[in-house]
Parts: structure tokens; C-alpha cells; sequence
């Protein structure tokens, strides 16, 4: 590959991304960086040397062969199909392809598969749907997920950069006894959670609560898949936890489920509780794998299992899942 870009590399997820091409080691000439007129000119480093970011514009894509997208959904909307027709492949971190038919949306270890046939523009799923199903998906494989109920406890870096910020400022006016300013949450983030997360839709669901059943029934060729999510914003920098109680199929015990999850890629077993053995997202945050502990079996399912999932939602949520996806694309 001769170029490869970063659409929203001065925010969150750019910044992992950048660090996340440079650890992996991505064969790539030469990287070129976008943001909007705001950050364009700012200087970052790749391998020890200077890139400049560009404003991104209509034309920028002549001669890039693959660009991660993470400047949210109308960033993409405008200018993914301007670059997918400029040859560029898009790997998008934005829901705004998501359930496209014509758009793959995957998490590697799961579907792979369903990059065949691209159209130059791949979705990455959305970063809690991915925490969830790097779990749940070998279960499913093994025991026929019927549906799960779940509560999601999400870092304030899923808003993005300016979130993080809120919550440090908001942190510093309580101690010092000051009058809280709200700018990106709807209430106070700082010793507070709100069970608010992205739009509310009709049914009372918020839209980042529909996207388990939506995205996961794509990823996982599931189509009677069912999900009733609550999602959680919790002032923790960084790492999202779902807390899942699944219906199965087939009769599944803790063991057994262990011993599935134990082989799976990109998760690891953390579960011992006796010994205070569960993983958290502090322990997560900077780890590629997801972690799952506390697995027990659902006491109110036939065929259920409950369980506690980890997983830093910049890095296997976002960065690192775009940068495997255009690794198998590249292979
Ligand atoms: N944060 C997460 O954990 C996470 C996880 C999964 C998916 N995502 C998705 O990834 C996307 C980015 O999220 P984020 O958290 O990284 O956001 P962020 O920290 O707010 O960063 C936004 C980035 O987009 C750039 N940008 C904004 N408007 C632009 C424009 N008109 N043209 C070009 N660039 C523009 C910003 O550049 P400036 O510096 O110039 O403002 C910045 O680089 C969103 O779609 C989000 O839903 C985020």
C-alpha cells in the first residue's frame, strides 16, 4: 500500500489509531492525516517523524489507497463515498453505513468473511455492540445465543475528546465547591451516571441501545437475534463494561462457557471472584484483548448465563478493529 489516511486524527480515536498503525506496523509509503479547519496545520508524529494534518476537503483522497474515517457520522456521510469513488478504501468508525446492506460491518475475529465483495466502504460496528459480542459470539457459536438482556457502563472518551475534558472540569468545580458547567452531556457526568446514551427513539430505546440487536444480528447472521439494552454513561475515562445475561439454545454451564471463551481470539477469562479476580476498566484500558469475568449461570433463564465484559472501547471498539480490518484487507 503507498498511502494511508486518518479522517479525524487530532480526535479520539485518531490518536489511537495513529498509535495503533505504528504498533502494528501496517505496511504503508506514506500517511496522511485529516481534520477540520480547526486542527489543520498541527503537527503529529508517526515513527518519530512530522506529519502535518490537512484540512480535509473534497479532493483529498487523490492517491490515498485506504483512510480510517473517525470524524463522526455527516464527516462520513459527505465524504466516504467521495473517497471510496477516488479508489480509496473507507473503513468507517461512524454508524453511518452500519446497516447498509451493501457495506460489510465487522469485527475480525467474528466475520471476516463478509469483507469479500466490499464496495470500498467497510463499517466498523459500534464500539459497545463489539465489547458485548467478542463475548457472546463463541457462546453463540457453541450454544445458540436466543437473545440477551444487558446494561452497558460507558467511558466518557466514547463522546470524544471534548467529553474527557467535561468530566476533568466538572470533577475540579465539585471538589472546589463551584457551580457545575454542562457543555456535551445533558447533566452532570462527574459522580453522576446517566442512562443516556446517543438520541431517544420512539420506542423509548435510545439508538445506541438498538444497535446491539441491529449490528449484532448483522455480524452475526443472526436474524432472530434479540436484545434489550440500557446504556449507561459513567465518569471512567476510558474502557466500556456490558453487563449481559444471555439465553441460550443448549443447556451451558459456567465451565463449559469458560472453556469456549478460554479459545476464542481477542478475549481473555479474568474470572476468579473469591479472590476479587474480574476485570474492571482501569485494569482494560491500553489492553487490546476484552476480558470477561464474573460468568455464572442466569438464575432467571432456562439456558442462561450471565456474565461481565471489559473491553476499551477506543482501542478494540474503534482503532484497533478498523486497523485489523484493513490489515485482512491488505492480506
Ligand atoms: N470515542 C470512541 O470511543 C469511539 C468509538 C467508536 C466509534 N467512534 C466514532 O468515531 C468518530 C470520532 O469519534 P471521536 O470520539 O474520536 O471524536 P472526537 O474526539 O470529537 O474527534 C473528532 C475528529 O473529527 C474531526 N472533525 C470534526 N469535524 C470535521 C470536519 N468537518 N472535517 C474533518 N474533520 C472533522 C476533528 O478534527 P478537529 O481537531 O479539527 O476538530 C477530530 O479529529 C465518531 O463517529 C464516533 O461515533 C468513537
Amino acid at each position: 500500500m503507498n498511502t494511508f489516511g486518518i479522517v479525524g486524527a487530532t480526535g479520539a480515536v485518531g490518536v489511537e489509531a495513529l498509535q495503533v498503525l505504528e504498533k502494528r506496523n501496517l505496511p504503508l509509503k506514506k500517511l496522511r492525516l485529516f481534520s477540520s479547519a480547526r486542527s489543520a496545520g498541527k503537527i503529529m508524529k508517526y515513527k518519530g517523524e512530522d506529519v502535518v494534518v490537512e484540512e480535509l476537503k473534497e479532493d483529498s483522497f487523490a492517491g490515498v489507497d485506504m483512510a480510517i474515517f473517525s470524524a463522526g457520522g455527516d464527516v462520513s456521510r459527505k465524504f466516504a463515498t467521495i473517497a471510496a469513488a477516488a479508489g480509496c478504501i473507507v473503513i468507517d468508525n461512524s454508524s453511518a453505513f452500519r446497516m447498509d446492506p451493501t457495506v460489510p460491518l465487522v469485527i475480525p475475529e467474528i466475520n471476516a468473511d463478509a469483507l469479500k465483495g466490499h464496495k470500498n466502504i467497510v463499517a466498523n460496528p459500534n464500539c459497545t455492540t463489539i465489547v458485548a459480542l467478542m463475548a457472546l459470539y463463541p457462546l453463540h457459536k457453541a450454544f445458540g445465543v436466543k437473545r440477551v438482556f444487558a446494561s452497558s457502563y460507558q467511558a466518557v472518551s466514547g463522546t470524544g475528546a471534548q467529553a474527557v475534558m467535561e468530566l476533568e472540569r466538572e470533577v475540579g468545580q465539585v471538589v472546589r465547591g463551584e457551580s457545575v458547567t454542562i457543555e456535551v452531556y445533558p447533566k452532570q457526568i462527574a459522580f453522576n451516571v446517566l442512562p443516556h446514551v446517543d438520541v431517544f427513539l420512539e420506542n423509548g430505546y435510545t439508538k445506541e441501545e438498538m444497535k446491539m440487536e441491529n449490528e449484532g444480528k448483522k455480524i452475526m447472521s443472526h436474524p432472530s437475534f434479540k436484545a434489550s439494552v440500557t446504556c449507561v454513561r459513567v465518569p471512567v475515562y476510558r474502557a466500556h463494561a456490558v453487563a449481559v445475561s444471555a439465553e441460550f439454545e443448549k443447556p451451558i454451564t459456567p465451565d463449559a462457557a469458560r472453556a469456549v471463551l478460554s479459545k476464542a481470539l481477542g478475549i481473555k477469562v479474568v474470572d476468579d471472584p473469591s479472590k476479587n479476580v474480574y476485570p474492571t476498566p482501569l485494569e482494560v484500558s491500553g489492553k487490546d484483548d476484552c476480558e470477561v469475568g464474573r460468568i455464572r449461570i442466569d438464575c432467571a433463564f432456562d439456558n442462561g448465563l450471565s456474565f461481565w465484559v471489559v473491553g476499551d472501547q477506543l482501542l478494540k471498539g474503534a482503532a484497533l478493529n478498523a486497523i485489523q480490518i484493513a490489515e485482512r484487507l491488505l492480506a
